[in-house]
């Protein structure tokens, strides 16, 4: 790692442990991208940007400053001065002009890296991080945009971040500011995406890169189903192991933004920010706005290397919870077994059967509170429903405290349904615009958090819960999106802020909410899956992945997700079948091992499964807590794709010693006379030898996966050499085929 300041080339340059980030400043005031990708020694770069053949710089050819404009890698591009590419920031003046250009000033590398107050960022010693602010400022304007970028000693993504500063006497609207942007180019790229829809989140796309825009964004006030705010720009055949590969990722959970643009001469601008529609914020004199984070890396290695980066960085420098790195309870969430339909004696009876198979923790779901006994009501009368809870919650979790199990709860605090209490005293909380009826979604309206006094009365809202009893675990839901965005509070000319102090009073209320409860387990969750993103991962170390517990639909929105997340982060279930998002049939041994991908739990009524699955949790129970440190900590790597090649599906974890291993493959589809299927391992270390078991679900034991028979009517005895990692990664493993569809296997590779 480090930050370097060429003085006599003007070049800025910043290492990370294999990748290179060069930044020059052109023409003594243009600050330009000259660099990004696989480590170099070279500082002078400066070339790349073209300015010097022949001279083509405004100061030497100011007659065309257009032209320059048009072609300079300009690294962070503004609007209305004559770069007629996409800008990544804008503004409006009381005088309503738009334009605004920004010349180097100042800049300072720094030890560590500053927080972004409000905002969940990465975070880092000062040992082990190192941050470049560069100023940049438009006289004109008296507006001063400092660009923040930090390196990790131990990872290869770079952080990125932006500050303004109002320095005039006038008031300056911001109708855009991206926190990142970079110019690049090539030829044959294509994009990287990650889309879907509820139940359906974080399907992988690439679309190849085309002159124009592409990219994907979200207005619905959170990260949403439909798109996610990360993308990738990689070269021609990426796969898992090969290819260069650019990505972006967002520390932020509202509107987002992320762009590809593809110019005339083959140039690629990417960036990525807050959703400049719905966005407009008003910095009057003296204020500061600060963007949110954008995370950058780069491989030479292809998606593998990317994930293991984002995977690492988010373990280490931005999860900050206890929780991290220990085994979650495993929990019994009563969503799918009862929905609304449920009372003190229904759930006593799903914890007691619970109890002593090894489930942990009985999490009530959505219903408790109010008149809610359909999700058409309630939301915003969080005290509890004692026609469903007679008894009252306390004594509910004391009972389940008796049974050793941990009690969690379900929330969606952001809301308030028009049959409420709340709404009857207070309407005016909701989000509207006056005049104007505003839509409902799943019958309700969202709370406008811009509010103090709405802000307090849901932090004291789960505070009374949570002191009344001995609540270790909260669910914080969020089932609908923003619209008719108006707000009886801010000003008529600060509207436009309504989206992000939306997102920036969700993150104080968490904050506050930990801060209180340091001990809290949070896990995040929006209809499923659509809030999960970094920034909330700052919050809660856990985040639901999508409402799909279907066993086989898992493996394409976990793959997505395991992606660029660390799979101790994936809320995963094992849920009843037929599956109720779905209606298919998986083996109850499968849903175990697709739920071991991620934090493990039951969606289930345990009282009323069949007797054979229930009696195989306790040694799903057991694989857990043996696998979970390998899972949570180890290294993944991808091995295959069921959302490519529609039959099956693998992949593995690796400690970082190389010592062990975990393999789980599910075959999706059996095909006929076709007895094996030989799949090539990764991860492991050349010179090792390994020997490789299975998980056996009826005994809970781990037994020799690879035999060898002395002649065809021999009894099969366990094969006794060992396979290299070269072997194995090379030549590959014979994994045999199992009977019949969907069904799983887990592996186990040990250092012989
Ligand atoms: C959506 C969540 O994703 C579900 O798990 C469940 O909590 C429901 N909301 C409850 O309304």
């Amino acid at each position: 790692m480090n930050i370097f300041f060429d003085e006599v080339h003007k070049i800025f340059k910043l290492d990370t442990p294999h990748t290179s980030y060069i930044m020059t400043i052109a023409d003594g005031k243009y600050l330009g991208h000259a660099y990004y990708g696989a480590k170099i020694e070279d500082t002078d770069v400066a070339y790349l940007t073209r300015v010097f053949e022949p001279p083509f710089v405004p100061s030497t050819n100011g007659r065309d400053k257009l032209s320059f404009l048009d072609c300079f890698p300009m690294e962070y591009p503004t609007h209305g001065i004559g770069d007629f590419r996409e800008d990544a920031f804008s503004i409006r003046t009381e005088d309503g002009h738009e334009a605004c250009e920004l010349f180097y000033k100042d800049h300072e590398i720094m030890r560590g890296k500053p927080s972004i107050q409000g905002l969940p960022a990465t975070f880092g010693l000062s040992a082990d991080t190192l941050t470049l602010r560069i100023d940049l400022e438009d006289p004109v304007l008296s507006l001063k945009v400092s660009l923040f970028y930090s390196v990790f000693a131990d990872n290869d993504c770079i952080a990125r971040s932006v500050q303004i500063g109002n320095l005039s006497n006038n008031d300056i609207y911001l109708t855009k500011v991206m926190s990142a942007s970079m110019d690049t180019e090539g030829e044959n790229l294509s994009l990287l995406t990650l889309n879907g829809s509820w139940a359906r989140e974080r399907w992988m796309q690439m679309n190849p890169l085309g002159l124009g825009f592409q990219g994907v964004s979200s207005d619905r006030g959170e990260s949403s189903h439909q798109h996610h705010p990360f993308f990738a720009l990689c070269s021609e055949g990426t796969d898992q192991k090969h290819g260069e590969v650019t990505a972006m990722h967002f520390v932020y959970s509202g509107n987002f933004t992320a762009k590809a643009y593809m110019g005339q001469f083959n140039n690629v601008r990417m960036m990525m920010g807050i959703n400049g529609e719905d966005f407009c914020w008003k910095l009057s004199e003296g204020e500061i706005f600060r963007s949110p984070e954008v995370i950058m890396t780069y491989s030479g290695t292809g998606l593998g290397t990317m994930t293991r980066n984002l995977h690492a960085l988010y373990r280490r420098h931005l999860i900050r919870s206890p929780f991290l790195h220990r085994p979650r309870p495993i929990l019994i969430n009563n969503w799918e077994a009862t929905y609304f339909d449920f009372n003190t004696e229904k759930i006593l009876a799903i914890a007691k059967q619970a109890a002593p198979l090894g489930i942990e923790m009985l999490v009530l779901d959505d219903g408790w509170f109010g008149n809610r006994f359909d999700d058409n009501r309630s939301l915003g009368d969080w005290f509890v429903n004692e026609e469903k809870l007679s008894g009252g919650l306390k004594n509910l979790v004391d009972e389940i405290n008796k049974l050793g199990m941990k009690f969690g709860i379900w929330f969606e605090p952001e809301m308030i349904s028009p049959e409420s209490k709340l709404y009857e005293e207070h309407p005016d909380w909701a989000i509207q615009i006056p005049g104007r009826t505003a839509g409902l979604c799943r019958c309700q309206y969202v709370l406008d958090l811009t509010r103090e006094e709405v802000k307090e009365y849901v932090f004291k809202c789960l505070t009374d819960i949570c002191d009344n009893a001995n609540i270790e675990y909260i669910k914080w839901d969020m089932n609908r999106q923003l619209a008719d965005l108006g707000s009886r509070y801010l000003k008529k000319d600060q509207m436009g802020e309504l989206s992000h102090r939306y997102v920036l009073a969700v993150y104080e209320i968490q904050e506050r909410l930990l801060q209180r409860y340091p001990n809290l387990l949070l896990e995040n969750c929006s209809g499923g899956g659509a809030r999960f993103d970094p920034g909330m991962l700052y919050y809660s170390p856990q985040i639901w992945c999508s409402d799909d517990t279907d066993a086989i639909e898992r493996l394409k929105i976990q793959e997505g997700t395991a992606l660029i997340y660390p799979l101790s982060t994936m809320g995963a279930h094992v849920s009843d079948c037929p599956n109720h998002a779905v209606g298919r049939n998986t083996p109850f041994e499968t849903r175990g091992y697709v739920a071991l991908a991620g934090t493990f739990g039951y969606e289930l009524d345990v009282t009323r499964i069949p007797e054979e699955d229930r009696a195989m949790i306790p040694a799903q129970t057991k694989m857990y807590h043996k696998y979970h440190e390998l899972v949570a900590e180890g290294d993944y790597y991808r091995l295959a794709s069921y959302a490519s090649n529609h039959l099956y599906d693998a992949y593995m974890v690796v400690s970082e010693d190389k010592k062990e291993a975990l393999l789980t493959y599910v075959q999706v589809l059996m095909r006929p006379n076709f007895h094996s299927r030989k799949l090539r391992l990764d991860g492991l270390a050349e010179d090792k030898m390994y020997k490789i078991y299975k998980y056996d679900i009826s005994t809970g034991e781990e037994v020799p996966y690879m035999t060898e028979k002395t002649g065809p009517s021999a009894a099969a005895t366990p094969r006794e050499s060992a396979l290299s990692g070269k072997a194995l990664m090379n030549a590959g493993l014979l994994i045999e085929s199992p009977w019949g569809d969907f069904k799983g296997i887990l592996l186990v590779i040990r250092e012989a």
